[in-house]
């Protein structure tokens, strides 16, 4: 489907994930169209290297430019962490200047500031996020004396697409990388869940995550940041179709996507299958 009338925001993740920032975004923004694209085939992305997270991210990017979105959002901070750069700088130019392509990582970074007391940050994510360094970096360039602590936390992603979140087993990883995270610094009064499948497991995490320590998580921040963005850039907002629909594509088995999706977003899915 592409024809001019139908100008929707693109939403991707390797997974799930993304849905949880869909949401708010969705609640922020509810007069947009979007197209919502899961590469569950090839999640998780968070153990895969710099080149294939970049290779399939960019196709990702490239199929929504060809379902007419003007404007895709990474609702993924893997594919934040090491294809955006790339994407926005070298690929853009060459493919459509006039479109964007926006991550979850600066916003989210944004966001820290009036919430720690001690400047001392933890960060949750996928073993490439954690590795890539890229919330230290960020954090670091606004305000190079904050510290910024990170775990990777490999289990989180595979509980939440295998729908086992709720589960015993959930409590065990959670509270392992919990104590993990914390046993690295003890002014830690600050935790982003850099990872956008974490908010799935956000009862568990509040359980077993001490009650002075702020958690940061990101659907209302990218969901803000984004409709900020839509009034600086009112040419972009013109651009965007808006008749409120929301339509979901997976790279998996459309059947337990719509199951999975709908268990997420509270409200009935139903997804296409496609190959990107
Ligand atoms: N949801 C993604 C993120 O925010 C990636 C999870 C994965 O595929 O490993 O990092």
């Amino acid at each position: 489907m592409n024809d001019n009338s139908f100008s929707p925001i693109g939403v991707f993740d390797s997974g799930f994930g993304g849905l949880s920032i869909l949401r708010d975004i969705r609640r922020h923004l509810p007069q947009y169209d979007y197209i919502f694209l899961g590469d569950n085939a090839r999640a998780p992305y968070g153990v895969r290297s710099f080149q294939l997270v970049y290779e399939f991210t960019l196709e990702a990017v490239k199929y929504l430019f060809a379902q007419g979105c003007p404007l895709v959002i990474l609702a993924c901070n893997t594919a934040s962490a090491k294809a955006l750069r790339n994407i926005q700088q070298r690929d853009l130019p060459l493919m459509d200047a006039s479109r964007r392509v926006l991550g979850v990582i600066r916003p989210t970074v944004e966001a820290v500031e009036p919430i720690t007391h001690t400047g001392h940050i933890g960060v949750f994510g996928t073993p490439g996020t954690i590795q890539s360094r890229s919330y230290e970096i960020e954090i670091n360039k606004l305000h190079p004396e904050y510290k910024v602590f990170g775990h990777a936390c490999p289990m989180w992603v595979p509980l939440v697409e295998n729908r086992e979140f709720d589960s015993p087993g959930a409590d065990y990883f959670v509270r392992k990388d919990i104590d993990a995270l914390l046993a690295q610094d003890s002014d830690i009064d600050t935790v982003i869940l850099g990872c956008t499948h974490y908010p799935f497991l956000v009862h568990k995490i509040k359980e077993y995550l001490p009650s002075h320590i702020k958690l940061i998580s990101q659907g209302n921040i990218v969901a803000e940041s984004l409709d900020d963005y839509l009034h600086r850039h009112s040419e972009m907002a013109a651009r965007l179709s808006t008749n409120g629909s929301c339509r979901y594509l997976t790279t998996e088995d459309a059947e337990r996507f719509s199951h999975t999706a709908s268990i997420f977003t509270g409200e009935k899915v139903t997804a296409t299958h496609v190959t990107i």
